[in-house]
C-alpha cells in the first residue's frame, strides 16, 4: 500500500486525475471504476481541463460506477446517474452505452446486482478503481459489518449516511432507504485502487484504517490485503496519522 501525500484538496485531485490519464492513455480499452460523493469532484475537474486542453481520448474506455440509489431514474436530479453526466461524462468522448452504473429502478434488484458483477466480469475486471471512504469506514455504499465476501448487493443506508447525503436533497425524508452497490470481494477483485482521502473529518478513519487490524467493522481495512493500492490524501487527512507517529508506515 503506497500513500501519496497532497497538500490540499486541489494538489490530491490532480494527482488523482494525473494517475488516470497516465492509465488511460497506457490502455485507451481501460475499464475505469469509478465514485460519486464530494472527495472525487475535483478530480473530474482536472479530468474535464485536461479534455479541453488535450482531447485525451475516452472513446474505448468503459467506466463502472461504484453505486446508484434505489427507486432514483438515470434523470432524476439527484441520481449518481446524473452526477456522473453533470461531473464528467458530459464534458468527454466517451460513448454513453460504455458507462455504466447499477440500474436503482430495475424491477429484479437481486437479478439486476448479478447482472452487474456479470457486466464487470464481461468487460475483463476493472483496471484501476477510484474509491472514496466514509467517515464510518465504508466504501461504496458498504457499511460497517459488511462481509467481506460481499458481491453486488442491495443495501439499505445507515442513519448517519443518510444524514450525510441529505444535503443533495431537499429534506432527509426525499433520501432513499437502499442503494445497490458494488461488493467489496468485486472491488477487491480490481487490479488497481485508488483511494482519495480528504480534510479533517476523514482524519481520524484513515488512521484507524491504517493502524487497527483487518476487520469488518472497517469495511476500507481489507484494501490491506490487495496488492495494488494507492492512497492519495491530504494534509488534513494525514494529521491524525502525523499526530500518532508511525501508523502509516506499518499499514498491515
Ligand atoms: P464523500 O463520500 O466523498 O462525500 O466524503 C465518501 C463516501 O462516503 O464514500
Amino acid at each position: 500500500m503506497e500513500i501519496i501525500e497532497a497538500k490540499n484538496y486541489d494538489e490530491m485531485s490532480q494527482k488523482a486525475a494525473q494517475l488516470i490519464l497516465t492509465k488511460v492513455k497506457q490502455t485507451p480499452s481501460l475499464v475505469l471504476g469509478l465514485a460519486t460523493g464530494r472527495t472525487p469532484v475535483g478530480t473530474y475537474l482536472h479530468l474535464v481541463k485536461d479534455y479541453q486542453e488535450h482531447q485525451t481520448s475516452y472513446r474505448h474506455v468503459h467506466t463502472v460506477n461504484l453505486d446508484e440509489y434505489v427507486g432514483l431514474g438515470k434523470e432524476n436530479p439527484t441520481s449518481y446517474h446524473t452526477y456522473m453526466k453533470e461531473h464528467l461524462f458530459n464534458h468527454i468522448d466517451i460513448p454513453n452505452h460504455q458507462t455504466h452504473l447499477p440500474n436503482g429502478m430495475a424491477t429484479d434488484l437481486q437479478g439486476e446486482c448479478q447482472i452487474y458483477d456479470e457486466l464487470i466480469e464481461n468487460l475483463g475486471g476493472i483496471d484501476l478503481q477510484i474509491l472514496g471512504i466514509g467517515v464510518n469506514g465504508h466504501i461504496g455504499f458498504n457499511e460497517p459489518g459488511t462481509s467481506f465476501s460481499s458481491t453486488t448487493n442491495v443495501v439499505e443506508l445507515t442513519p448517519s449516511t443518510r444524514g450525510k447525503n441529505a444535503c443533495y436533497f431537499n429534506n432527509l425524508s426525499e433520501v432513499p432507504s437502499d442503494a445497490v452497490t458494488m461488493g467489496i470481494s468485486t472491488i477487491m477483485k480490481s487490479k488497481q485502487i485508488v483511494l482519495l482521502v480528504s480534510g479533517m473529518q476523514k482524519a481520524h478513519i484513515l488512521y484507524k484504517l491504517l493502524s487497527e487490524p483487518i476487520n469488518e467493522q472497517i469495511p476500507a481495512s481489507i484494501l490491506k490485503q490487495h496488492d495494488n493500492v494507492i492512497i492519495i490524501a491530504d494534509n488534513e487527512a494525514l494529521a491524525v496519522i502525523r499526530h500518532n507517529g508511525s501508523a502509516a508506515k506499518t499499514p498491515r
